[in-house]
């Protein structure tokens, strides 16, 4: 059967860029996820992603006929036989515009996408106590979990549909021979119809949109501490506030904030001073009344950090204290080689400063680890 040849101009040059915006920003994200130390970068990332799907809708209500919403098909009858004539006809004709494929394809990933977002949006305000959510972190933080999940699902979920987008799109190329690829690519459909024109008020907004978008996304990434990343827990001079803790705890060790075991533990510690891990700590009844004292009134129950929040859910019904011997430790720190461990940076697990470099002003937030994995043992 003979090709046909018609062209129509079908998706303006601020559509596509936005389009390779959301594929390059999404996968990036994606990528991002695995490594906790790229958390500001999945943020930054994310915000493009944010800002690519909101202009999908706008774009849908003011931008050129056939990105317009009311321009999409959704009838499921049409979706029945565009799915027919697609077995069918091997060179059937193509319409310019979405198909009720594609139709249900944008609007569903774009919608979920935007709650993919907002969870993730939420989840970085509750777990981590960060950006311009933070002030949820206190009240929430039991939510964490359960969030951590949607987003996780809602990704997964995404990232399968943007799959069977593009096989779609490749049964298109290939198979159909309708040149799908390059559509994207050029603007142009090889398909019958009224080519768009975009007016100058929408190239003006659309690109000032996008620039924006990048605009607060760079910033996001760059400038540390900014309204969208600051953390709401803050460095905290533990000399300051109780010279006898810091003496008589970080000899031996990096000092442990106290928010890392809950109260029994620290109670039980203290109990056990004669017998610390083979060492006596010798000190007297005052002063451990003292330090105890300091500790328990900061103790994993009155943070919410997520750390604090975790261990104590593990251990408040024991009095455990070896961090290292949580099942939470253990399972962040899984993926770590045991020579990393012992290599002669970091020596033992339990010197945590080393890859957490302000471990002991009781940050350890994602972005501060430093994984001194290139150091050979010695
Ligand atoms: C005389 C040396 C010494 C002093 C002083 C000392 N510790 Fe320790 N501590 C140790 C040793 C040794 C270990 C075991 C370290 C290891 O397993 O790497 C340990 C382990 C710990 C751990 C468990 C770390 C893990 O693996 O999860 C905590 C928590 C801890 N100490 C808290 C304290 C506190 C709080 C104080 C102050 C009251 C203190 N230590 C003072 C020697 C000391
Ligand atoms: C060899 C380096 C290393 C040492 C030592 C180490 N950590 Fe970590 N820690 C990491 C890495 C890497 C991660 C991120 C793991 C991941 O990919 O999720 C991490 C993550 C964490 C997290 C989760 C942070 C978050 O916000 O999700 C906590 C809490 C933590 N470590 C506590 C500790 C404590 C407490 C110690 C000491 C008892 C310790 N770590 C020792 C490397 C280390």
């Amino acid at each position: 059967m003979e090709q046909i040849q018609n062209k129509t101009y079908v998706w303006s040059f601020l559509g596509r860029i936005s389009h390779w915006l959301l594929v390059v920003s999404f996968f990036s994200c994606f990528v991002t996820s695995f490594y906790e130390n790229m958390l500001t970068l999945h943020i930054s990332l994310g915000i493009v992603v944010f800002g690519m799907l909101l202009m999908k809708i706008v774009w849908g209500l003011i931008g050129p006929k056939y990105a317009r919403w009311s321009d999409f098909r959704f009838a499921l009858k049409d979706l029945k036989f565009y799915f027919i004539q697609k077995i069918k006809d091997r060179y059937r004709q193509i319409q310019p515009g979405h198909n009720p494929a594609s139709s249900w394809f944008a609007f569903l990933v774009t919608w979920f996408g935007i709650v993919c977002c907002i969870s993730g949006f939420v989840l970085y305000g509750i777990q981590e106590g960060n950006g311009l959510l933070s002030f949820l972190n206190d009240k929430y933080i039991s939510y964490a979990n359960g969030l951590d999940n949607i987003h996780i699902f809602l990704a997964y979920l995404l990232l399968i549909m943007i799959a069977t987008h593009i096989t779609g799109v490749l049964i298109e190329q290939f198979y159909h021979k309708t040149n799908m690829v390059m559509a994207m690519i050029s603007g142009y459909k090889r398909a019958k119809g009224e080519d768009i024109t975009t007016t100058f008020r929408m190239k003006l907004l659309g690109s000032l949109y996008i620039l924006l978008t990048l605009v607060v996304a760079y910033y996001t990434y760059l400038v540390p501490e900014n309204i969208f990343t600051k953390s709401k827990f803050q460095p905290v001079d533990y000399k300051a506030l109780d010279a006898d803790f810091h003496f008589e705890c970080s000899d031996c060790h990096n000092l442990f904030p106290p928010y890392l075991l809950p109260s029994a533990s620290w109670k039980k510690m203290f109990k056990d001073q004669h017998e610390h891990y083979g060492e006596d700590l010798e000190l007297d009844e005052s002063l451990v009344k003292k330090i105890e004292n300091f500790m328990v009134t900061r103790s994993a129950e009155f943070s919410t950090q997520e750390s604090a929040y975790e261990i104590n859910k593990e251990l408040k019904n024991s009095s455990e204290y070896t961090i290292t011997k949580t099942n939470y430790w253990k399972i962040i720190h899984k993926d770590i080689k045991k020579d990393i461990f012992e290599n002669n940076i970091v020596e033992r697990k339990s010197n945590c400063v080393a890859c957490h470099k302000d471990f002991e002003k009781g940050i350890i937030y994602d972005i501060n680890i430093t994984y001194p994995q290139n150091v050979t043992k010695n």
